[in-house]
């Protein structure tokens, strides 16, 4: 209930005003958040590589309703990819590009025109580039864009939803050689006309997204701090005789960091999603709304403790 409040509140023009002028409120973001410019999410991936985890980097933005943002977004990208590039990170540097943030609502041309740009800067920096997913509206756009990109970019990868009833077939038609798949579970506000609802639902369905994708060809990049879920995921590697680089765990920044530095110091690939930058407001409520402790944390840092 409290998370679909906050959800709610993720797309309001008046709370983000009220939340992100309340200066304490930076205190309780800087733990999802590396930083607002280049310089600190550059040190927080250094922090990250010493500890032997790969990165996939997110300039903060989403929902752009003006071309020129658009564009100003995309050369966000390819600054951030020009000083990624000299750190020499190889397969450990990723970047992750919302398509809302470079003009998808506008013009899916322009959205697509602005994505090969940062996919371009990504193979001149050594990096790759995975499309988040963001809600069910954008699925179709988004797949669509990817195919395009991946004319010339075949390593471009793709967020797929676990709560969508459609992910299914959307891991199946994805789960061919040399696709990259990151199954996530889903962090917007769906209608029951679209997705699964409650946790016990959308993880059945995640099980059975990972099933397909580790049966499959491709690269499945595991996104999740669900310990069953990890669990689940190394019997499959079993099963399909998959080794520990035929598959990677993603999380986030700031969340289950113990559990991300095990793994990682278990042999596994493990990639942190680290965003930076000014737009935090959206990216911020989803984590809230994701797990109740978060919101007592928020209050009790706004009241000063
Ligand atoms: P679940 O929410 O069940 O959490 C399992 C455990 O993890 C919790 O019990 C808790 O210990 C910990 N945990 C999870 N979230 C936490 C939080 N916010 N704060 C503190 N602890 C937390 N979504 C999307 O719709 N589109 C996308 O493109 C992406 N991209 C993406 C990339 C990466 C690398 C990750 C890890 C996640 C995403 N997501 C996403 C978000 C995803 O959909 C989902 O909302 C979160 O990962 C939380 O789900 P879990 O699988 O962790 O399970």
């Amino acid at each position: 209930m409290l998370g679909h409040v906050l959800l709610a509140a993720s797309g309001s023009r008046l709370v983000r005003r009220s939340v992100s002028g309340f200066p304490l409120t930076r205190r309780v973001v800087d733990r999802f958040v590396a930083g607002e410019s280049v310089p600190e999410a550059r040190e927080a991936i250094l922090r990250l590589r010493e500890a032997g985890l790969s990165v996939t980097v997110d300039h903060l933005g989403e929902e752009t309703r003006d071309a020129g943002d658009a564009t100003a977004i995309t050369k966000a990208y390819l600054t951030l990819l020009e000083e990624l590039g000299p750190l020499e990170l190889g397969g450990a540097a990723e970047v992750s590009v919302k398509l809302s943030a470079v003009g998808q609502a506008l013009d899916e041309d322009l959205a697509l025109e602005n994505a090969r740009a940062i996919c371009a800067g990504a193979a001149a920096a050594g990096a790759t580039v995975t499309l988040d997913m963001e809600d069910h509206t954008t699925v179709d756009s988004t797949l669509r864009i990817l195919r395009e990109l991946r004319r010339d970019h075949p390593s471009t990868g793709v967020a797929v939803q676990a709560y969508l009833y459609r992910s299914e077939d959307d891991c199946r038609a994805l789960a061919h050689e040399g696709s990259r798949v990151r199954l996530v579970k889903g962090a917007y506000r769906e209608p029951a006309s679209v997705a699964h609802q409650g946790k016990a639902a959308v993880d059945k369905a995640y099980v059975r997204c990972l099933r397909i994708l580790m049966e499959g060809q491709g690269y499945p990049m595991v996104a999740t701090h669900d310990d069953r879920l990890i669990s689940i995921t190394e019997l499959l590697a079993d099963r399909h005789g998959r080794s520990r680089g035929d598959y990677e765990y993603q999380m986030l920044y700031g969340i289950r960091t113990d559990r991300q530095e095990a793994l990682a110091g278990a042999g596994h690939t493990v990639r942190v999603y680290v965003p930076y930058g000014d737009d935090w407001y959206g990216y911020f409520m989803r984590r809230l709304a994701e797990r109740p402790a978060n919101v007592a944390f928020f209050l009790r840092a706004l009241g000063g403790k």
